[in-house]
């Protein structure tokens, strides 16, 4: 099989890879942290963290689909702190290092952003768009926040930044987004987190499939492949080339990535797959892509990245 090169970059970091884990599943503890290291992930991701450790939501609050997932965690995870204390452990994987930071609020946001300025996180996700904290809307869908909050942020932030978005809808969005996103510092974003504000119920028990929220929960997996993968495609095609992307949503095997490329995507993360199927996910879907495109004559990501052919 022809080799085929997967490295890809953003800023100035270099990724041994083009999949990694999402800000998501297994991601929140030392330990998890570490066998992400110790996989094909192309880089470690951490669980979006808060200014003090959250327990999340109470249980169930995550159920696997047949497709795909519905999960209203809430963000748990061990406080910023934490993560400061156990990032310089994870630099013997010599990969990058993505801390991913949720304030529940444009004051915790500035506050943790400029603490992670002193670590040896590689770059910065700053994920405007959980929506399973009760009571906290999701920022990127207030395009007024969003720009306030990235004001703030850029004024104390020196690290490659990049944003968890929303999934968006209309053109009209994605315009004002990119706009917004435009005018700032940011390195990439990463798009789309799970679509918000889902109800799966089980006609069995009555009942929705999780306790949160009276059952509504970010929606998972294959369910909402097409709407990630055209929010990488429309963003794409209006944000400036610096601005790097990240897709996100569906991505369980190399096809699934092939298809992201295609639309645009500097890399991928997987969230639901590796949720289930554990880090060995992160070598199977990168053998898989790289078996798909060498039998498509493709020797390199740039040679197929945004190449999506209209009908
Ligand atoms: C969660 O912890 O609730 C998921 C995080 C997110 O959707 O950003």
């Amino acid at each position: 099989m022809a080799t085929i090169d997967l490295t890809t970059q953003i800023a100035d970091v270099k990724f041994p890879g083009f999949i990694l884990n999402a800000s998501g599943p297994k991601c929140t503890t030392e330990q998890e942290l570490v066998e992400i290291g110790n996989s094909a992930s192309a880089a470690i991701m951490t669980k979006s963290c808060t200014k003090l450790l959250r327990e999340g939501n109470p249980e169930p609050r995550y159920q696997v689909l047949e497709q795909g997932s519905i999960q209203s965690m809430g963000l748990p995870n061990l406080g910023y702190e934490k993560y400061l204390e156990i990032l310089p452990r994870l630099a013997e994987f010599n990969k990058p290092i993505i801390a991913s930071i949720s304030g529940l609020s444009i004051s915790d946001n500035v506050a943790m952003v400029s603490a992670f300025q002193q670590s040896n996180a590689d770059l910065l996700e700053v994920n405007f768009s959980c929506p399973n904290v009760p009571g906290k809307p999701q920022l990127g869908y207030d395009f007024e926040q969003t720009e306030k909050a990235l004001a703030a942020i850029c004024e104390v932030n020196d690290k490659p930044l990049g944003l968890k978005l929303p999934a968006y809808f209309d053109f009209n969005h994605f315009d004002t987004v990119a706009e917004i996103l435009a005018k700032y510092p940011i390195s990439f974003i990463s798009t789309i987190n799970s679509i918000g504000n889902a109800l799966v119920i089980d006609p069995e028990t009555e009942s929705p499939v999780i306790r949160p929220n009276n059952g509504f929960g970010g929606l998972c997996g294959n369910y909402v492949k097409a709407i990630g993968l055209a929010n990488v495609n429309a963003l794409r095609a209006r944000l400036p080339e610096h601005i790097k992307i990240m897709g996100v949503g569906g991505i369980y095997n190399g096809t699934d990535a092939f298809e992201y490329l295609l639309a645009g995507a500097d890399a991928v993360q997987v969230a639901t797959c590796f949720q289930e199927q554990g880090p060995t996910c992160f070598a199977r879907i990168t053998l898989e892509l790289s078996m798909l495109m060498a039998s498509k004559g493709y020797t390199s990501l740039a040679a197929a990245k945004g190449k999506l052919k209209r009908l």
